[in-house]
């Protein structure tokens, strides 16, 4: 056995990867060793979730952003960014169809927008779920504090987002300004986990100035948080950036880490994410294939698509929500699976 495989198997086996294992993995090029890994990891997902992919529809409701990430397109230092936020009937009407699309989650994303008070999300959690009590709705706002977590929770919000980005703290200092901080990215995911929200935190791939150690702080923090979801995509320069010049993240790297994510939680829900489909024309698919087991379409009005652009070269910005969905089926279904319309919540043991 090669020193890969072993690596490989150990980590199928028994959910476990050391420091120097995540290295070999990430940069071997033993092609055997590359694909076993792939097809364990896609072998795990499917003994729990079979060849079923989970649709959520993504509605992006506001790009008025008050924080300034160095890598992000909506960044309130940008002003070329067109700026733009929808009102509680577009959102509704985003909903309604979604909902005749077969959506069972609807996910609100949107900048840390001040307009959008806790009072106004939360009438927009409540109608959403008075009008669709079947469905899921899960939030991606951003950081709050506990008080506004509960006020969502208790208008009917049951999904958060809000990746950690990076769980090395000096890294975490390069990525945003200094009046950020990971101390209040994890409080903000404690809270949010303590309340009661199926939550999701991640990471880019390939961030500027990222490296093995801190990618094995972020593998480390999932370890410890032990989310429901984990979203993760290339890092991908928006040209209206700091980090507007440099390198995207790779294909290569971003698989190996969905399939490695895989392995270690096998139930954990894991997207194949726009930022991947934007890298590589069968991004999604790939992803797929590597271990993730849902997709996000955009139900997002077409005329505001295009402003959404947290990095360049966005795929979908032109296309109506049925066109996104019913592609989505047929890439889902050209490789063997289907998608579902349910809520697609996580499955325990
Ligand atoms: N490339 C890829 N992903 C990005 N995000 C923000 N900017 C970029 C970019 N340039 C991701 C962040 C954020 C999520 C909503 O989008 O990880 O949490
Ligand atoms: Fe949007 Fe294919 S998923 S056009």
């Amino acid at each position: 056995m090669t020193r890969e495989s072993e690596i490989i198997e150990r980590l199928a086996a028994e959910q476990t990867l050391a420091a120097e294992e995540l290295s070999i993995l990430l940069t071997t090029d033993d092609k055997t060793a590359e694909e076993r890994l792939r097809s364990l990891a896609a072998e795990t997902a499917q003994r729990i979730y079979g060849n079923e992919i989970y649709i959520r529809g993504l509605i992006e409701f506001t790009n008025y952003c008050k924080n300034d990430c160095y890598y992000c397109g909506i960044r309130r230092s940008n002003a070329r960014a067109q700026r733009y936020r929808l009102t509680k009937e577009q959102i509704l009407a985003c909903c309604k169809e979604g909902y005749g699309l077969g959506f069972r989650t609807f996910v609100l994303q949107g900048g840390e927008d001040l307009y959008f008070t806790d009072a106004r999300i939360c009438e927009l959690v409540a109608a959403i779920k008075e009008q669709y009590p079947d469905c899921a709705v899960t939030l991606s706002v951003g950081e709050k504090t506990r008080e506004s977590y509960q006020a969502y929770f208790d208008a009917g919000a049951d999904r958060y987002l809000l990746r950690h980005e990076t769980a090395d703290e000096a890294h975490y200092g390069k990525l945003h300004p200094a009046e950020m901080s990971f101390a209040n990215r994890v409080r903000c995911l404690k809270d949010l986990k303590e309340i009661g929200y199926q939550t999701g935190c991640g990471f880019m791939v390939g961030s500027p100035h990222q490296t093995v150690e801190t990618l094995y702080a972020d593998l480390k923090f999932i370890r410890e948080f032990q989310p429901e979801m984990v979203g993760i995509g290339p890092f991908i320069p928006q040209q209206d950036t700091p980090f507007g010049d440099r390198a995207a993240g790779t294909l290569r790297m971003t698989l190996r880490l969905l399939s490695i994510i895989r392995l270690l939680h096998p139930h954990v829900l894991l997207p194949a994410t726009t930022a991947l489909g934007t890298i590589h024309p069968k991004g999604r698919e790939m992803g797929i294939l590597a271990g993730a087991n849902v997709v996000m379409p955009n139900l997002s009005p077409v005329n505001v698509r295009e402003k959404y652009k947290l990095y360049d070269n966005k795929i979908c910005t032109g296309d109506e929500a049925a066109e996104c969905r019913f592609c989505m089926q047929r890439r889902m279904e050209s490789i063997g699976y289907r998608v579902v319309t349910d809520r697609g919540d996580y499955k325990e043991d």
